[in-house]
């Protein structure tokens, strides 16, 4: 496969990037090359091309060569535009046009064309649209940061800043136009991006950077970055609590200090590490650096934490493995309670030095917990439940081994080679084009968890089973949001489903033409938007005592989620019916409540769905395995119970007409299928 990244900002070369040399040479040029070196790895790619800009600068000589050869496959090709100089990214929009002139040009001289595009940054998503249109060759898109999010960090509405409009209107281009959109979070796919027009999740996929983990599993102490450490200590041998963070605001250090201030169970057991950036005179830190620093030494010292608290004046970048095995030594723990952050590269760190994590629930420490099982995630601006979590870790038997053992799964999970993998696998898909059978002879809707998948040989049979069914459009219908389902299905590597239920009925999502991509339903949108206030219901719940909210991710548009037993949905329901606020309550493993708008549920979801492909119900099965799955298996005649149930479901009042498999998981739910359709009304 040939594919050409376009990438037009900071000073790219092949090698020895000059990272900083301007403020552009950052990042994302870091994110292109170790990717199109990993793709460069993969027998998959024969032909790599990155275009970007030529210019002629005091910055150096290299970047005004037409074409440097990077490897046997790969190639840096610059192209001149209307400016011969070098342009901050802020300027690049006056590019476009001549850059996508000349880039036409150049792949018109090419022996053949590439498959895919790959366009990096907003300004090249604008020339990739302009050149799709002139040669018809389809693009994905990396945002690698984006214009709504910086706009609202800055406080200021995007409108006041001319490039940052721009940038935006290029973002909403490359959001309608691209084939893919590759994020790296779901964050970024579930909340970053829902601000933008052109938002649809089902367009979006998540694929993790890769990350350089060798040096962090081989973290060894040095016994000079231990003494910066110990001279603060009354006890230096007791574990320690680490952070490592810049003193910025949204690394929320304030809390971290407030929790262990306020904990005199955690100040027994446990020293607190600092490790804030560095500092030469306090005084001269700039962007409220030296204001946030003050702030937590204001905080040590009202909680009077002299002895216990370390909060090292210098480290040099390279000690940072030796500060991780500071803390792992000490069996302490690393904590993360930024109030955002957008990937969480020091969580795959610190979990490649060998220690658990306590890291915040907003953002990408989200994904990185679910996949490692490596610690627990907190919400940032709770103190208190910033303490509980550490003391668990610190106290709990077995729960940091877990923890440490999850996170040798992180270099593994996070690697730039198995991320080429799975993108040549997307860009291949793409160009393959499956498309779903728009209309099926029958419909089956499978729950994902303890359904679908939890069992690896139910789902080998169930993938060689689905692969024999002519006819039967596949789908699923799950608790977990669009990103959250599509993870666990690649991981599965399951089937891929035409149709996605997700949030619990609340969303629906259709599998595109191109067989990878998905598209929202809008008529499903609409329905659930009907008589359903979301603020209201949030506000009135918000009164509840010691209801808790799940993580930010769980919330969605038309789904609140907390955590509750049967006698807390009780009370919940009481103050809605109290308030006069419309919505239904789903129950699930005795600790999950989701708050949904009336007309949503599994059960109404599938009926559209069956709707729309004009099935009649003796052609639908649906299978489930808990609480969560009531309203799907009471309202559809063909009901599939697998044999692994919670919440009591074989013997619930409204579920008597289902099918109770003898077998679990996926086997349960081919087991519930052929038992159907050995009935007379498919017979006759
Ligand atoms: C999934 C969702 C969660 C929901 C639960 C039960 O775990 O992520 O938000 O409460 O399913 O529906
Ligand atoms: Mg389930």
């Amino acid at each position: 496969m040939f594919v050409l990244h376009i990438a037009l900002q900071g000073c790219l070369r092949g090698d020895d990037v000059a990272y900083g040399l301007t403020a552009d040479t950052g990042g994302h040029i870091r994110y292109l090359l170790d990717l199109v070196r990993a793709c460069d790895r993969d027998p998959a790619s024969d032909r790599i091309v990155i275009a970007t800009r030529l210019f002629e600068s005091a910055l150096g000589a290299d970047y005004a060569v037409p074409e440097e050869a990077v490897s046997d496959k790969m190639t840096i090709v610059r192209l001149a535009s209307a400016s011969p100089d070098y342009l901050p990214k802020e300027a690049l929009h006056g590019e476009v046009a001549s850059f996508s002139e000349a880039l036409v040009a150049w792949i018109a001289a090419q022996p053949m064309r590439p498959a895919m595009i790959h366009a990096h940054y907003a300004d090249a998503a604008a020339v990739a649209a302009l050149v799709e249109d002139r040669l018809g060759i389809p693009f994905v898109f990396t945002a690698h940061s984006l214009g709504r999010v910086k706009a609202r960090a800055m406080g200021r509405p995007p409108t006041d800043t001319p490039s940052l409009a721009h940038r935006i209107a290029a973002e909403e281009t490359a959001l309608a136009r691209a084939a893919l959109v590759i994020a790296s979070s779901r964050d970024e796919a579930e909340v970053q991006y829902a601000t933008y027009a052109a938002y649809d999740p089902g367009r979006i996929r998540v694929l993790p950077p890769g990350s350089d983990l060798a040096r962090f599993h081989a973290a060894r102490t040095c016994p000079r970055v231990d003494a910066s450490i110990d001279r603060f200590l009354r006890e230096p041998g007791k574990p320690a609590l680490l952070a490592l963070a810049r003193p910025v605001a949204r690394k929320n250090l304030a809390a971290l200090v407030t929790a262990y201030g306020e904990s005199p169970e955690l100040q027994a057991r446990a020293n607190l590490v600092l490790v804030a950036g560095t500092r030469d005179d306090l005084d001269d830190l700039d962007g409220g650096m030296a204001e946030t620093m003050r702030d937590l030494l204001v905080l040590i010292d009202r909680h009077d934490l002299y002895g216990l608290v370390a909060y090292p004046k210098t480290h040099r970048p390279d000690d940072v493995p030796a500060l991780y095995a500071y803390a792992r030594e000490r069996g302490g723990v690393f904590v993360n309670p930024a109030l955002n952050e957008p990937f969480g590269l020091t969580l795959l760190e610190a979990s490649a030095a060998g220690l658990p994590l306590v890291a915040t629930d907003s953002g990408g420490p989200n994904d990185i917990v679910e996949t490692c099982g490596n610690g627990l995630l907190v919400d940032p601006r709770d103190p208190a439940g910033i303490a509980r979590a550490c003391l668990r870790i610190l106290t709990e038997p077995g729960l940091r081994d877990r923890y440490v053992a999850g996170g040798e799964r992180a270099a593994a999970a996070y690697d730039w080679d198995r991320h080429a993998l799975r993108y040549h696998a997307l860009l291949r898909a793409l160009g393959a084009a499956e498309a779903p059978s728009s209309h099926p002879r029958q419909l089956l809707i499978c729950d994902i968890d303890n359904t679908l998948v939890g069992c690896d040989a139910g789902l080998t049979a169930f993938r060689l089973w689905r692969s024999e069914q002519e006819g039967l459009a596949f789908g699923v219908a799950t608790g977990r949001s669009f990103h959250s389902a599509m993870a666990i299905l690649e991981q599965q590597a399951s089937p891929r489903p035409q149709v996605m239920i997700t949030s619990v009925g609340s969303e629906i999502y259709h599998l595109d033409a191109n067989g990878v991509s998905y598209t929202a339903d809008r008529a499903w949108r609409d329905t659930v938007s009907r008589g359903w206030s979301r603020e209201d219901v949030r506000a009135v719940l918000g009164q509840v005592p010691d209801l808790v909210p799940q993580g930010p991710l769980e919330q969605r548009p038309h789904k609140l989620s907390y955590f509750g037993d049967a006698a807390t949905a009780r009370r919940v329901r009481g103050r809605l019916d109290a308030s006069g606020l419309a919505a239904s309550i789903i129950h699930s493993h005795g600790r999950y409540l989701d708050v949904l708008p009336p007309a949503a549920s599994k059960g109404t979801a599938v009926d559209h769905v069956r709707a729309l492909y004009g099935l009649t119900e003796g052609n639908v099965f649906v299978a489930g395995d808990s609480g969560n799955d009531v309203e799907m298996l009471r309202v559809r005649r063909q009901a599939i119970i697998v044999a692994n149930f919670s919440d009591d479901l074989a013997t619930h009042a409204a579920l008597g007409h289902s099918y109770v498999a003898r077998a679990s998981h996926a086997r349960g739910v081919i087991e519930g299928v052929a038992h159907f359709r050995k009935m007379p009304v498919h017979a006759g």
